[in-house]
């Protein structure tokens, strides 16, 4: 027999699916307030709404799916707030992000058919534009709220085409001039608890369903732009040449083993070239750079290994180089309180604890936490271990489980 909890599961995650898919390639593409990402919006309010729970978007676009009572709403202090994201990187998978945001209100739904209400203001909430993969910036709403990116700063980042995040706020139907800090509404939060899907295969290696994460490691993206000189691929001597694109897989060779060398991550995901044709030698290579390490030194070297290798490379090929901070996001310990109630809420009567792991990915938790709202993870085991991907994965009773740990966690917490 389906339980309450598989059903509320599987009516919320289905609708879901199909929205901003790829057919082809199975791919998800819901970038920040394009038609996908809208869609996922749509799916959030009426979902919110049939549990009973009271929407509002944000000025940063961010959602808020109230569960309002006696117990209070949005106005109320020490909210307990779970949730995560809606949007995708390009290609993405189906977990990273929604299944946070149907675990949670997969999980509202299960208490509400327990009859179990809250004592504190108690909220869902989907982040708008986490993965920035539209425009740039990782964590973009959170991180407006939490005032680390600056309203102008985002109004005016732009996507491939053009568009400034201002453009697409407004095409949304949001106010681009309302965007900033949002200090009042942090300050009522007491906890956030995320769920995502693990983005690594520790917890395959753990043989359990679910764990917790304990810090974030601090990372960032960087865009390096070569410049040279446009030439006739078959009349340029080898020698004459001023090619960026020599320069750039250089300096890739370079970070990849200044990356290994740190135990850290070094990964150009992103490129483009000019004029890209294949009988031209190219006049520009933008490079965007997404360097990671355990700390925060060890990030700093990282980074000067591969800013060095950068100028070398460039000086040997003939071209330039420069290199400009699009993102720094520091590192994250979780809330030690807060974690300490979370395992304790999860520790099975035999006693075990979940497993407790660092991840090496960003989350809206992790800004949320840099802003001083105590914050927790959680995570649903993974067996592909793949995420940013349309391989990322989680069997569906994991991520039942999933659902089963939010339930316990916010009644013990919460309730
Ligand atoms: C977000 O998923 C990131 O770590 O880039
Ligand atoms: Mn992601
Ligand atoms: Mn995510």
């Amino acid at each position: 027999m389906t339980s309450v909890l598989e059903s509320a599961f599987d009516r919320l995650w289905e609708p879901l699916l199909p929205i901003g898919r790829n057919a082809a390639t199975s791919g998800y593409r819901r970038m920040a307030y394009s038609v996908a990402d809208l869609g996922c919006r749509e799916w959030f309010v009426a979902a919110a709404e049939e549990r009973g729970l009271a929407v509002e978007t944000d000025r940063n676009g961010n959602m808020w799916a109230w569960w309002t009572g006696p117990w209070g709403g949005p106005s109320g202090n020490d909210a307990f707030v779970i949730g995560s994201h809606l949007d995708s990187v390009r290609e993405g998978g189906a977990y990273d992000g929604p299944l946070g945001v149907v675990s949670s209100l997969a999980a509202v739904e299960v208490l509400q058919s327990q009859g179990v209400v809250p004592r504190r203001p108690f909220a869902v909430a989907a982040f708008s534009d986490e993965e920035g993969a539209r425009f740039g910036v990782a964590c973009a709403g959170s991180r407006l709220a939490a005032g680390t990116l600056a309203p102008d700063a985002a109004r005016a980042l732009r996507d491939d085409d053009g568009t400034s995040m201002a453009e697409a706020m407004t095409s949304a139907g949001l106010d681009p001039g309302d965007v900033g800090p949002d200090v009042d509404r942090l300050r009522r939060i007491g906890a956030f608890v995320e769920l995502h899907v693990e983005q690594g295969r520790a917890l395959v290696d753990d043989g359990a369903p679910v764990g917790l994460a304990s810090a974030i490691w601090p990372h960032g993206r960087y865009r390096l732009t070569f410049r040279g000189e446009a030439n006739h691929a078959g009349t340029t001597a080898m020698a004459d040449r001023r090619d960026p694109v020599q320069a750039w897989s250089r300096t890739a060779l370079a970070a990849d083993a200044a990356a290994r060398e740190q135990h850290g991550r070094a990964t150009f995901g992103r490129l483009e070239i000019d004029p890209n044709a294949t009988n031209a030698i190219p006049s520009e290579v933008r490079a965007w750079l997404d360097a990671r390490a355990g700390d925060e030194g060890t990030l700093a070297v990282l980074l000067e290994q591969i800013r060095e290798a950068a100028f070398r490379s460039a000086q040997s090929s003939g071209t330039s180089v420069d290199l400009v901070v699009e993102s720094e996001s520091p590192a994250v310990q979780f809330d030690a309180t807060l974690r300490g109630a979370v395992a304790s809420a999860l520790r099975e009567p035999e006693g075990h604890d979940v497993p407790v792991l660092p991840t090496g990915a960003g989350h809206d938790a992790g800004i949320l936490a840099g802003a001083g709202v105590p914050t927790a993870m959680l995570f649903v085991r993974n067996p592909t271990g793949v995420s940013h991907s349309p391989a990322e994965f989680a069997e569906q009773s994991d991520c039942l489980a999933g659902v089963q740990a939010l339930v316990t966690v916010v009644q013990s917490l919460a309730c």
